[in-house]
Parts: structure tokens; sequence; C-alpha cells
């Protein structure tokens, strides 16, 4: 946790040694890194997830460095079981289970729905008649939609695109809903373009930065999709971790209110091509440049005074110094890669 100073966490270290809080998709990319900041501020942490988008290799870790504080169950938060063994005695629910792609959204519509908005519904109930105090919902900025005003503010009508979109939209609602309807706390957390460290590069459905540097490494041109005028909010992966707890240990009631987790930064997929070739060293590789992708928007930025004055967030991690940490770390994973191959 590396990018989180004592001035972030003294504060909230004090509010989370040793209450339990559950994540779920806990052994995601987000998700694994939030149960790290949580392991280092002294929680017990549960985590549940499938491991339908993600493998058992970072939470093992986790849990051989702090196995009194980490408890893993695989299973579904469709599965009212699994649900209800994974939030026992949880005062807080960082909730970040998804389907999380766009294209695969559009191949599959049923699942994304259930997985993504039932799937909330069911943590919802859950965490409710488990007692927790709150739950943190991982919300997402392709709410939206095209809507051309720049930067994205909550007050903007949503106008999802895709099916990811709607069904993350719904989980918004649900939320909300079980704010008013039961008196259980909620935080929903639209996060713009989260990139960072331990995210996939080698499906099809890859994000972009890890597709990017994967080819870059690899000495291949990286495939745009659109004419790469489109622009983005990336934002470190270390915001997004350090919003959720800034949402778990809020003295005040956030009453299911959604606000914008981003860097604020737009920057056009052209300007990212660019700036990960310069931190790869590579100047030859030029963009192949497809058609777009169905479903995807033009333009997003975010607007972040909400999350300012709803949680006191602030981006942890500038836009450069993320990119070029996050370059760091694929290009030590590809050397190790390379080198024991050769062993
Ligand atoms: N990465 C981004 O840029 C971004 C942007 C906006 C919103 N989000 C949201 O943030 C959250 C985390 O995203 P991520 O990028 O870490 O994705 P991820 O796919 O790495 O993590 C999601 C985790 O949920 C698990 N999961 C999926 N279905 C499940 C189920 N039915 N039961 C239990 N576990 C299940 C997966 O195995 C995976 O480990 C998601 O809710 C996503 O919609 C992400």
């Amino acid at each position: 946790m590396t990018w989180l100073t004592d001035q972030h966490t003294k504060p909230l270290g004090s509010k989370l040694h040793n209450t339990i809080v559950t994540v779920t998709g806990g052994a995601g990319f987000i998700g694994g890194h939030l149960v790290d900041a949580l392991l280092t501020l002294g929680a017990r942490v549960t985590v549940i997830d499938d491991l339908s988008n993600s493998d058992a290799s970072t939470i093992a870790q986790q849990i051989d460095q702090h196995p009194e504080q980490l408890r893993f169950i695989q299973g579904s938060i469709l599965d009212p079981v699994s649900m209800s063994s994974a939030v026992e005695g949880a005062q807080t629910v960082l909730h970040l289970a998804a389907l999380g792609s766009v294209p695969k959204s559009v191949e599959d519509p049923a699942r994304t729905w259930v997985v993504n908005a039932t799937g909330t519904m069911r943590v919802l109930s859950a965490a409710h008649k488990a007692g927790a105090q709150r739950v943190v919902y991982s919300a997402s900025s392709s709410a939206y939609g095209d809507n051309p005003a720049l930067p994205k503010q909550e007050s903007q009508a949503p106008e999802p695109e895709s099916p990811y979109a709607a069904a993350k939209l719904g989980g918004e609602s649900l939320c909300r809903s079980w704010s008013n309807c039961y008196g259980i706390d909620t935080a929903c957390l639209r996060y713009f373009n989260i990139f960072g460290p331990r995210q996939a590069a080698d499906s099809a459905y890859a994000a972009v930065v890890p597709a990017f540097l994967k080819c870059y490494l690899n000495n291949q041109s990286p495939t745009i999709f659109g004419d790469g005028t489109q622009t983005r909010d990336f934002t470190h992966v270390s915001n997004a971790v350090y919003a959720n707890l800034l949402a778990a240990t809020s003295d005040q009631p956030i009453n299911g209110q959604t606000v914008n987790i981003g860097a604020g930064v737009q920057t056009s997929i052209n300007q990212l091509a660019q700036s990960l070739a310069q931190l790869c060293t590579v100047n030859d590789l030029d963009p192949i440049y497809q058609p777009p992708r169905t479903g995807e928007v033009q333009d997003s930025v975010s607007d972040i005074a909400r999350a300012k004055a709803v949680l006191g967030y602030e981006p942890v991690t500038s836009l450069d110094e993320g990119l070029e940490s996050t370059t760091r770390w694929y290009q030590q994973q590809h050397l190790h890669a390379g080198n024991s191959s050769a062993e």
C-alpha cells in the first residue's frame, strides 16, 4: 500500500482495525488491491468470489501473509447460502463482484443482468439480514453513456448504452432503495476506467492499459477500436481503493448517494497509446485501427466535486505516476516470465 501515506491511513486504520469487512469479488483486480489495504489497516476480511474472472493466486498469498485476518469463500453472490456465510458478523460489505466487460454484456445480456443487478440485490439482502451497517457498491461511469456534457456530473440523467451499463445502473437503484426501505446505509462509487498492477492483460476483453502494455512489451502494435480520439478518465486503482476506505469509514450516512471516482483528467486513446509507448521506450509500433465496438461511448471524464464533498475524496495517485508505476510492474512481470521460461 505504498501509495497511501500516513496522512491517509492513520484516520482510516483506527476505524477499520479489528472490524469485520466482507469484500465480494475480492479475488479480482480492484478487490485484490482493496483486500491488501484492508489487511494492512488491521481489518478482519471475508472475501467471496466464484473465481469466474480471477484465480486464487493473489488471495492465496494474502492468506499466507495474514492467516488470522482473512477468510475466503469460493462461491457465487447469487447463492444465498454462500452469501449469508460471507456476511456473517460483517459491519461493512464492499460489493465489487460483477461481470465487468461491455463487449461480453452485448454477447450475453441475461447473464450480465443476473450477476450484476440480481446479484447486487442478493448482496444487499444478505447484508441487511446479517445486520451490516453499510454496503459500498462499485458502480460504473458507463451509466452516463453518450450524454455529451462534460465533465460527467452525478446530476446528469443516466443514458446507459450497453447491457453492462444498464445492469450496473440497476445496482445503484437497488442500493438507494435499500437505504430508503430497510435502513441499511449504502454508497455507490461510480468508477472511471480503473487501471493498475494485476489487471488481466491476456483476455480478448482486457482493459486498454494492460492490453496496450502487453503489446508494447511483446514488440507488437496495439489495436485501437475506432479512430482513437475517444477519451477516458484513466484512474489508478489506488484511488478506487481509497474511495472504498473513505466510504466504509464515513461517520455520516451516505444514503445511497452516487459519487464519481475518477482522476478528473481527460485522455484520448491515441494519447494513452503514445504515453505507454514512451514509457516502454518503443517508437516504431503504430497502432492498428479497427471499427469501433458496439456499446462504447465517445467521451468520458469525471467531475469529482461531489466525491470531495461527501467522502473527502481526492486522487492519491496522479495519472502520470499511475501509468509509470503500472508500466514498471508489467515490465517486471514480463522480465520474470521471460526469465522463468528460459530456465
Ligand atoms: N475496472 C474498471 O475500470 C471498472 C470501472 C467501473 C466499474 N468497475 C466495477 O468494479 C468492480 C470490480 O471490477 P474489476 O475491474 O476488479 O473486475 P474483476 O473481474 O477483476 O473483478 C470482479 C470479481 O468478481 C468475481 N465474480 C464475478 N461474478 C461473480 C459471482 N457471481 N459471485 C462471486 N464473484 C463473482 C470475479 O471472479 C472477479 O474476481 C466491478 O463491479 C466492476 O463493474 C470496474
